[in-house]
């Protein structure tokens, strides 16, 4: 049994989203990650990631590891209906999950709910019970709590549901669709940057400063809402100025860094119609607007500044 997930990048409002903002986020199907689902001869549950070099049988795994976590999560689900093949955890026959992915790890793109969404839909079919798109994404939403914090579900969302999304925490999911399509060049710094700092970060600041974040969030909140309104009536151009301005307000919450700002000056010297950093920050990606025919320009720039891997995404 086979599944598989992409990425993600997020166009707008990381950070305010996790206080209640508006957040864009789309799929990024060039990256993935894939899990397969066999019956084993040897007992118990088996995970191979070569990726990860992790060759292990998950009761030897720590309970909150990252991805014995969600397998065992998915066997104790209460929303696995009962078996009608009588397939189960514990049963005789020994499960082996083996997981590949191509999606870089904390960088921006997802890669923790994609792992999780992609082993939670391949278990669930090789257990013959089905899950709903909305039982996955609350599993996911349990297990990116356990790994980061105070995550806002964005994450999960659009993974789980591989469309765009316009999301707003705690609000029933809303997907847009362009009114015209529009091309996007990721830029990665290569610099690991775990999420859950970041988010914490701007939590002991919005404690300390609350006033201030809370004007910023709302900034960000417009731009979020104009970027949906010009990205459904056909106007993606737009989106560059947007961008200018939320790169500007994530630098105000301390969540850039000097090789994000090198990138996002690279692009829009290389002709970007904007830029700014996607996700937690401080390291992982950026994101730049592009007129499709200077995608591979914009993205042959920052190569030269320094990314360590560009991908051009159309977002449609
Ligand atoms: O670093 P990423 O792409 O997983 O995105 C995190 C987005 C934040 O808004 C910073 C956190 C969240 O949970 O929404």
């Amino acid at each position: 049994m086979k599944a598989s997930a992409p990425g993600k990048i997020i166009l707008f409002g990381e950070h305010a989203v996790v206080y209640g903002r508006p957040a864009l986020a789309v799929p990024v199907n060039q990256v993935q990650v894939d899990v397969e689902v066999l019956n084993s001869s040897a007992q118990g549950v088996w995970i191979h990631a070569p990726i990860i070099d992790l060759h292990a049988e998950l009761s030897t795994l720590p309970p909150d590891h990252p991805i014995g976590s969600v397998i065992l999560k998915v066997l104790s689900s209460p929303f696995l209906p009962p078996s009608p093949s009588g397939r189960g955890a514990g049963g005789e026959d020994g499960i082996e999950i083996r997981i590949s992915s191509t999606i870089p790890v904390a960088s921006g793109l997802g890669s923790g709910a994609a792992v999780s969404v992609a082993i939670i839909c391949a278990l669930s079919s090789f257990l013959n019970r089905p899950l709903t798109n909305e039982q996955i994404n609350e599993l996911v939403f349990e297990t990116e709590k356990l790994h980061h914090g105070t995550p806002s579900g964005i994450d999960n969302t659009v993974i789980t549901y591989n469309m765009p999304v316009y999301y707003i925490k705690g609000k029933p999911i809303e997907t847009f669709k362009p009114g015209k399509p529009f091309t996007i060049v990721i830029g990665d710094t290569g610099i690991p940057a775990p999420t859950k700092e970041s988010v914490g970060d701007v939590r002991r600041l919005w404690l300390r400063d609350t006033n201030r974040f809370e004007t910023l969030f709302n900034e960000v909140a417009q731009i979020s809402t104009m970027a949906r309104h010009f990205i459904e009536t056909g106007r993606p151009e737009l989106l560059g100025e947007l961008m200018d301005h939320n790169h500007e307000l994530l630098q105000q919450m301390t969540v850039s860094s000097p090789e994000l700002d090198a990138l996002v000056h690279a692009a829009r010297k290389a002709g970007a119609l904007g830029a700014k950093l996607s996700g937690g920050g401080r390291g992982g990606n950026m994101i730049a607007l592009v007129e499709q025919a200077r995608a591979e320009s914009v993205a042959q720039a920052l190569q030269s500044a320094g990314a360590k891997r560009t991908i051009i995404t159309e977002i449609k």
